[in-house]
């Protein structure tokens, strides 16, 4: 059983494409509505969140969880797996989504931290696009630099755009908030022009549309969920040990800390199908 987690509903966007990626699979979800958007919370809430919530997948059966939350997997993922992780259940793993973003950006695998100097990344210019807290973290710009230290990486924080997300805010509001997050970093590129677009939240995905209408037209968006489930393959390839399908493979379960009756219809419209959350009870799922 593999175990997806977000802040809310934005993880739903990666479970979709691990579902048609890795279809083999039983996977459990789990969304932190109580607690959501995390994109503004302080770094020690998100890290102590988010480790509740691995806890409660490990607890189910789940040996494999995906942080499926941009703001997570930059803020709290290293701290899991380095500090709690080896303690409380060596056996497991915990991915995110930061990982597999870099080396699709750079072409550069994650263990190579000083790659030779071959010049392909000379004009390259890309715009990240997340939460507040996400962009504070610095990850996208430090990793990226580690692997590929001529690209140039733009930042632009969308405060408050998960939660109009969330709140399903009208078509034409959301494209003007997206409007300004994009002329505000393209400012900063004093003329110049990203080539790439991180949308790096979860979240982005269902205004994707909006981006790609605001940001010039040249700039490819990174299809993250597609480049996440491709990731996990790869690593199920590698790591046997956690790929094992379910040939009954019965439908995701999707659990939610919060109000199931305010959000499914929305969270259907982030999945592409149906989706009915059970409320997790306070013992557990
Ligand atoms: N969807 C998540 C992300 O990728 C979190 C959004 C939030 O809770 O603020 O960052």
């Amino acid at each position: 059983m593999i175990g997806v987690f977000d802040s809310g509903h934005g993880g739903l966007t990666v479970l979709r494409a691990l579902t048609t990626r890795l279809p083999g699979h039983r996977y459990i979800y789990l969304g932190d509505h109580a607690h959501a958007p995390y994109g503004a919370r302080d770094v020690e809430a998100i890290y102590e969140l988010t480790r509740e919530n691995v806890e409660r997948l490990f607890s189910i059966g789940c040996r494999l969880v995906l942080l499926a939350c941009n703001t997570a997997s930059a803020v709290a993922l290293r701290r899991l797996q380095q500090t709690w992780l080896p303690h409380f259940a060596p056996r497991n793993r915990v991915l995110g989504v930061v990982v597999p973003t870099i080396e699709a950006i750079t072409k550069v695998p994650w263990h190579v931290k000083s790659p030779p100097g071959d010049g392909v990344h000379e004009t390259r210019r890309v715009a990240v696009y997340a939460t507040r807290r996400t962009v504070e973290s610095g990850s996208f710009p430090y990793e990226i630099g580690l692997r590929a230290p001529a690209i140039a990486v733009v930042q632009q924080a969308c405060p408050g755009l998960v939660d109009l997300i969330e709140a399903d805010a009208s078509e034409a509001e959301l494209a003007r908030q997206v409007g300004g997050f994009v002329a505000e970093s393209l400012a900063g590129l004093d003329g110049g022009c990203p080539d790439t677009a991180i949308l790096g939240c979860t979240h982005y995905p269902l205004v994707a549309t909006h981006f790609a209408a605001a940001l010039p037209p040249a700039v490819e968006i990174l299809d993250q969920p597609n480049v996440v489930a491709d990731s996990l393959a790869q690593y199920l390839a590698r790591h046997p040990e956690f790929d094992t399908p379910d040939p009954a493979q019965p439908a995701p379960r999707f659990f939610t800390t919060g109000d199931p009756a305010h959000i499914d219809p929305l969270a259907s419209r982030f999945f592409g199908k149906d989706v009915e959350f059970e409320r997790l009870a306070s013992s557990g799922l």
